[in-house]
Formats: structure tokens, C-alpha cells, sequence
């Protein structure tokens, strides 16, 4: 199943619930445990100044989007191999197409 859209504001408190100890979203925002990601819809991975990202993550090259994120966010370990995102993962694919819906929006 590829990405489908879904609930923005489900999206948005999983965001909180999940990503916003160590992410913020808007534009200027700092880094936290992880990199801002104001602007991440279309940008490649680990690009964000400033941020001292694994290689791995960097190196992964692909541009951040609703399918490559509906992938990632289901398994980060297993689609960056030695990632330090400490994310176990979102299993549901209705979370993901929430929080994927709320991230498109909340990251312009
Ligand atoms: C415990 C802290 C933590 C949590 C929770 C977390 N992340 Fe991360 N995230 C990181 C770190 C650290 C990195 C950088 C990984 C690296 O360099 O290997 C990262 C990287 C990322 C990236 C890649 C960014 C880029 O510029 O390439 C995305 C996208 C991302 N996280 C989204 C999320 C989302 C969405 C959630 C919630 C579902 C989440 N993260 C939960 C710490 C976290």
C-alpha cells in the first residue's frame, strides 16, 4: 500500500505525541536530538545546517516525500541502517498517512 492521505489533525497529536521531543517543524525553529524540518517535502536526506547527522543518514540520498517518508517512518532503522533516530517505528499505515498529511502542511 503506497501513501494515502489521511487526518491532519490526528496527524498533528501523533506528531506531538511521537516526533516533537526531538523534532520541531517550523521555519528558523532549532535543532532538538533531531533536525528541524521545516522545508523537508522535497529536500534530500540530511541536509539541514548545522545538524551533525549520521553518514548513514546522509548518504542515503533519497528526497524526502510521501512515499520515501510512508516508508521510512514505518522503520527507520531497517530503511537507514545505522540511523540514530531512536524511533521504533509506526506500524499502522493509517498513522502514518495522518502524520505524513499533517507533516506535508506543517513543514511548508
Ligand atoms: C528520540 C528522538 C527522535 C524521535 C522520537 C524521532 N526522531 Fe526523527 N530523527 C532523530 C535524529 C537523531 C535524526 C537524525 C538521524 C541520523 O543522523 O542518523 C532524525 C532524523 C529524522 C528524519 C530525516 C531528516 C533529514 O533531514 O534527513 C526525519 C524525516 C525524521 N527524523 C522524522 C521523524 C518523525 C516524523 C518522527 C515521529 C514519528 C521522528 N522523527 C521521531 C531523532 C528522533
Amino acid at each position: 500500500m503506497p501513501f494515502a492521505s489521511g487526518d491532519a489533525g490526528k496527524g498533528a497529536t501523533l506528531f506531538k505525541t511521537r516526533c516533537a521531543q526531538c523534532h520541531t517543524l517550523g521555519a528558523g525553529e532549532g535543532n532538538k536530538v533531531g533536525p528541524n524540518l521545516h522545508g523537508l517535502i522535497g529536500r534530500k536526506t540530511g541536509q539541514v545546517e548545522g545538524f551533525s547527522y549520521t553518514s548513514a543518514n546522509v548518504n542515503k540520498g533519497v528526497v524526502w516525500g510521501e512515499d520515501t517518508l510512508f516508508e521510512y517512518l514505518e522503520n527507520p532503522k531497517k530503511y537507514i541502517p545505522g540511523t540514530k533516530m531512536a524511533f521504533a517505528g509506526l506500524k499502522k499505515e493509517k498513522d502514518r498517512n495522518d502524520l505524513i498529511t499533517h507533516l506535508k502542511e506543517a513543514t511548508k
